[in-house]
């Protein structure tokens, strides 16, 4: 087999780049030279060069996080430019950005997720009407966020306002979510009409991280993860049930991996879908799919498969 040129667009100017530049170094690390001839591209450096070189380009790896990158603008001009790659189109891609989006395609799938209200910036905020109606504590996220940036958790209607005011900083629309107390699970899939679940993690903040926040999720040692998850095979069931019903009902393709609470009674709430989940090494979905038999080589492997496969 001729080796496949392949693109590896990492960076971005979004507020995860610095996760985008480890992911992007990672990969460019493990995957196989034997079958594939590595071409960089850093969007922040413009992409006139990819641009230019799409002719010759066989496929392309995406390891943008948040927006733009992960939200369907490099999907469309790759598409324009008929190049495949891997993970959800323009409209998975879109769609599983947008936590609002997300949460009402979630419902009408049957997928539970915690009730919720939404702030546009400018809106006049009654802060004892929310907590009165969502209770505390509360988690407040800009809508279109990722790896916890700009998030807060707020446990007393005193301090939301300022949460929303931090959330507007990084997004016209505001989700203010009613906490869900239990333990934290995340499920990867991969596939594109044939889906399979990967084993799920369980995941618990140590420190000071009273959730799971930017410094729990990239200081090494900051979180403990344990792959399977110490729950139950009709809990676990369940869990990569709706992680491949959350995959279907957002559009997805390739890959993803939803983030769920496990409540002590039981019920199970889905946060968010990640299209783009972080790829180092030592990150979630590459951890399950260790545990599931693939190497990080071999996933990105199957990635570039499925990409191939439309
Ligand atoms: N409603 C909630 N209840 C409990 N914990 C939450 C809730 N929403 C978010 N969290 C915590 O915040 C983290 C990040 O939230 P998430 O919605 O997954 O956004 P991100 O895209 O930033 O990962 C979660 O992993 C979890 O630890
Ligand atoms: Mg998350």
């Amino acid at each position: 087999m001729s080796k496949l040129n392949l693109a590896i667009i990492y960076g971005g100017t979004s507020p995860e780049r610095e996760v985008s530049l480890a992911s992007g170094k990672a990969a460019i690390e493990a995957l196989d030279t034997s079958r594939y001839n590595l071409f960089e591209y850093d969007p922040k450096e413009g992409l006139g060069k990819l641009v230019a070189n799409a002719p010759t380009l066989d496929v392309a790896l995406i390891l943008l996080h948040g927006s733009p990158g992960e939200d369907g603008t490099v999907q469309g001009l790759l598409d324009l430019l008929k190049i495949p790659y891997q993970g959800a189109g323009v409209l998975g891609s879109a769609i599983a950005m947008d936590k609002p989006l997300s949460k009402t395609l979630y419902k009408e799938a049957g997928i539970p997720t915690p009730k919720a209200a939404y702030i546009h910036k400018g809106d006049v905020v009654n802060a004892f009407d929310i907590t009165q109606d969502l209770g505390l504590p509360l988690f407040v996220k800009p809508a279109c966020g990722g790896s916890s940036v700009g998030m807060s958790r707020v446990t007393s209607t005193q301090e939301l306002e300022d949460a929303i005011a931090l959330a507007h900083t990084y997004d016209e629309l505001v989700i203010v979510e009613s906490f869900i107390d239990g333990i934290e699970l995340t499920c990867g899939v991969l596939g594109n009409t044939e889906l399979e679940a990967l084993p799920i993690i369980e995941i618990i903040p140590e420190g000071e991280s009273t959730f799971f926040d930017y410094t729990a999720k990239y200081t090494p040692g900051a979180t403990t993860e344990i792959c399977p998850a110490r729950i139950e095979k009709s809990v676990s069931d369940r869990v990569m049930h709706l992680a491949q019903k959350a995959h279907k009902a957002l559009h997805l393709k390739g890959y993803s991996r939803t983030d769920f609470i496990l409540k002590r009674d039981g019920n199970l709430f889905a946060l968010e879908t990640n299209t783009i989940p972080g790829m180092t090494s030592t990150s979630l979905l590459p951890r399950a799919a260790r545990t599931a038999g693939y190497t990080f080589t071999t996933l990105l492997d199957r990635l570039i498969e499925l990409a191939l496969e439309g």
